[in-house]
């Protein structure tokens, strides 16, 4: 048990998961409704240096879209997770796929510890934002103690990318972007619930964390309507 675990004052990384990321039905359904965009990304990871020796960390891996891509690629993936339901879904995806060198457990950004050498990459998408921000800054120094010295942190989430005058026009027009039928998917109700029960923030906060921990941010790229960023940060 680490000294964080130990502590009473101890964020509890379950209950902060996100109440669907907890829901069985939700998880079975995941990969249906998100397309977590892996070839994509796979081929980023390549150009900053992902090859057959590298050694992985996707933290917040859910069902594991990306953490099944980059075990064809790589030494060795370790996928992290605290929600026991989502990680169902990809123990199933990993034994019926027989790949040998992915590594599952069960922990959050504030528990887990990684055995090993350092990873060469550390990546999470729509993850972070479960965690309030001054969890954020714990859970940042904790990644960079995972990557060794010029591994790579891509992070991918929600992030506010403007200024707290335009929250109520720019949360309204993204919650316009879906409809309420759950048929056709995420629906205006899920980005309701996210930005009043989740902990989303903005840019030029969580930027200066990301720095903060330990990385230099290489590379940034917001989405226009200033709801999501992907950063590409280095360990210094
Ligand atoms: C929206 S899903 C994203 C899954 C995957 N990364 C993707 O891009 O498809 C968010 C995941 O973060 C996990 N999560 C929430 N809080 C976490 C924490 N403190 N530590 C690790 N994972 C967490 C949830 O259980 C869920 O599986």
């Amino acid at each position: 048990m680490s000294k964080t675990e130990r502590c009473h004052w101890m964020l509890d990384e379950v209950k902060s998961a996100g109440r669907e990321n907890l829901d069985a039905d939700h998880a079975s359904e995941y990969d249906v409704k998100e397309d977590a965009g892996v070839m994509e990304e796979l081929a980023l990871m390549k150009r900053l240096g992902l090859n057959r020796q590298s050694e992985v960390v996707d933290i917040g891996a859910g069902t594991g879209q990306f953490t099944l891509a980059v075990a064809s690629v790589c030494a060795r993936v370790v996928a992290v997770d605290v929600s026991p339901v989502m990680l169902d879904v990809l123990k199933a995806k990993v034994s019926a796929s027989h790949l040998p060198n992915v590594e599952i457990v069960q922990s959050g950004f504030l528990t887990y510890e990684h055995q090993g050498k350092q990873a060469d990459f550390v990546y999470s998408r729509y993850a972070l934002h479960h965690l309030p921000d001054f969890w954020k800054a714990l859970a940042l120094q904790r990644l960079r103690h995972i990557v060794r010295i010029g591994g790579v942190l891509r992070l991918w989430d929600v992030v506010y990318n403007f200024d707290p005058s335009e929250a109520e026009d720019r949360l309204d027009a993204w919650c316009a972007t879906l409809s309420d039928n759950p048929k056709n998917g995420w629906t205006r109700a899920d980005l309701e619930e996210h930005i009043r029960d989740e902990h989303s923030t903005f840019a030029w906060l969580l930027e200066p964390m990301i720095e903060r921990s330990g990385f230099h941010i290489e590379n940034v790229g917001y989405s226009r309507d200033g709801i999501f960023a992907r950063y590409v940060a280095r360990a210094i």
